[in-house]
């Protein structure tokens, strides 16, 4: 006999959980909703024509009202509240419950959350949803972490909500742990480098070639149809037709030029150094957010530092053309930072995760999906141990090929003072890696001067240190 009850509980009925609670009764499942603003419990309700949902105004209300054992999905703002959720659910839940978190939350937090719920046996999952409010409604790209025999329990679901790639469903089962919420993490961060990077390119392309946004629009659809079709593409070119309800005038224009961020980015940063990994470009974006957020010292200081003033000297066809290669260039170097990131992961935290999955589940729905990842996918598909995408024989030509136009883009950042950080640290991640000899052979020489902290040398093996000179402390 099918047990009564509603399939799933959404506890956080903002845009995102409100949306996916559409999105699942779309394909047929049933779905209580709670969320303790009890205007978006009413909100649920209304339109939702013949969906099977119950607006629960308790907990209790909603965990009596699901089948057994029960599915609740969280999305709810990260950090305490997701633990505040969790002691507030818990009285309501029993054996072989599932917990499952939407949001964004950190994997430390993730880990720890399984481990403590463990212990009354409720199982606990860390999903990580991209695509913002219309993928939530029309299909993300969903990342899930956990136990194998948990996501079982959830994955035809999450198939049916998620994005669709050639009709492959845009979610898989990752990895243990946290790895959901971790590769969610690195998504974020490369999603800040490739907006970093856009960015960059409209500085040079405004105030460098002093194109108007009806033309920007026009750059950024062309680039659509080619190698950098991707959604920030996609949605930048858009961005420059929005006219603004208050005042006519072009939105862009009126926008102040000062990022906000939720953290994500950072947290990519501070874990690929703690694991050590070369991430330069998400670190310079995130760097790059924090500088355009000193607005009134940049004021002060446009009028005391000055600049070299050189005009830039390309008509507009060539640069756009320049810039094109250059943002195919950098993107490429991002997924692969990003990509190096979760292969040294994996190790460290030993959750196996699959790169060519990763990036097959990248394709739509999410916001960094871009044709890319179609050839990224195939790059590990054929050489799954690839250490750098930048090796891989899908990337390697197109690398070189292209790397003389980022480098005339980056001179033209240096003549005329218009700042291309992330440009720049693409085009420096990428002659780095390929230097086979760099000078932090003095580098070591220094921290064995004045630290005594030692060295290898090239001609034999062992740890040696030298007395320098009198200088050393
Ligand atoms: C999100 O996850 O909400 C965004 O993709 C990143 O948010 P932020 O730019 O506010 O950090």
């Amino acid at each position: 006999m099918e047990e009564q009850g509603y399939d799933y509980g959404m506890i956080g009925l903002g845009t995102m959980g409100r949306n996916l609670v559409y999105n699942m009764c779309d394909h047929g499942f049933s779905v209580a909703g709670y969320d303790k603003d009890l205007s978006m419990v009413d909100k649920l309700k209304q339109g939702i024509g013949n969906y099977k949902i119950v607006g629960a105004r308790s907990i209790k209300e909603l965990t009596d009202a699901l089948k057994k054992p029960r599915v609740v999905l969280l999305l709810v703002p990260a950090g305490s509240i997701v633990d505040a959720v969790i002691d507030g659910l818990k009285p309501s839940l029993s054996r072989e419950d599932l917990v499952i978190d939407c949001g964004n939350s950190h994997f430390t937090d993730t880990d720890l959350r399984i481990k403590n719920l463990a212990k009354d046996n409720i199982h606990f999952m860390g999903i990580g949803i991209s695509g913002g409010e219309y993928g939530a409604r029309n299909g993300p790209s969903i990342m899930p972490g956990g136990s194998k025999a948990t996501y079982a329990r959830v994955s035809s679901m999450l198939e049916a909500i998620s994005a669709k790639a050639n009709g492959e469903p845009c979610v898989t089962y990752l990895g243990t742990g946290s790895a959901g919420h971790y590769v969610k993490m690195v998504h974020n961060g490369i999603e800040y480098a490739l907006m970093e990077l856009i960015a960059e390119v409209y500085q040079l392309l405004k105030q460098g070639a002093g194109m108007t946004n009806n033309e920007l629009h026009d750059v950024f659809s062309k680039w659509d149809l080619g190698s950098l079709h991707s959604f920030l593409i996609s949605i930048t070119a858009d961005i420059f037709m929005k006219k603004d309800d208050l005042t006519g005038n072009d939105l862009v224009d009126m926008i102040l030029d000062s990022a906000h961020q939720k953290g994500t980015g950072a947290w990519t940063t501070e874990d690929a150094m703690a694991i050590e990994v070369p991430v330069p470009v998400i670190d310079i974006s995130v760097s790059m957010r924090n500088l355009s957020a000193l607005k009134e010292e940049r004021n002060i200081a446009e009028t005391l530092l000055l600049g070299p003033g050189k005009k830039i000297n390309y008509g507009k066809n060539e640069l756009v053309d320049l810039l094109g290669d250059a943002l195919d260039f950098s993107f490429i170097t991002v997924f692969a930072q990003g990509m190096e990131l979760l292969q040294k992961a994996s190790t460290v935290y030993k959750y196996e995760l699959n790169l060519e999955n990763i990036a097959a589940i990248w394709r739509e729905g999410c916001i960094i999906r871009a044709s890319l990842l179609e050839d990224i996918r195939s790059a590990f598909s054929t050489q799954p141990n690839l250490s750098n995408l930048m090796l891989s024989d899908v990337f390697k030509d197109r690398l070189i090929s292209l790397q003389e136009k980022i480098r005339h883009v980056a001179c033209m950042g240096i003549d005329t003072g218009i700042p291309l950080p992330a440009l720049m640290a693409s085009l420096a991640y990428y002659d780095s890696y390929r230097s086979g000899w760099l000078p932090d052979n003095l580098l070591q020489a220094q921290r064995d001067y004045f630290g005594a902290h030692t060295y290898e040398r090239i001609d034999r093996e062992g740890i040696f240190h030298t007395q320098w000179n009198q200088k050393e402390s």
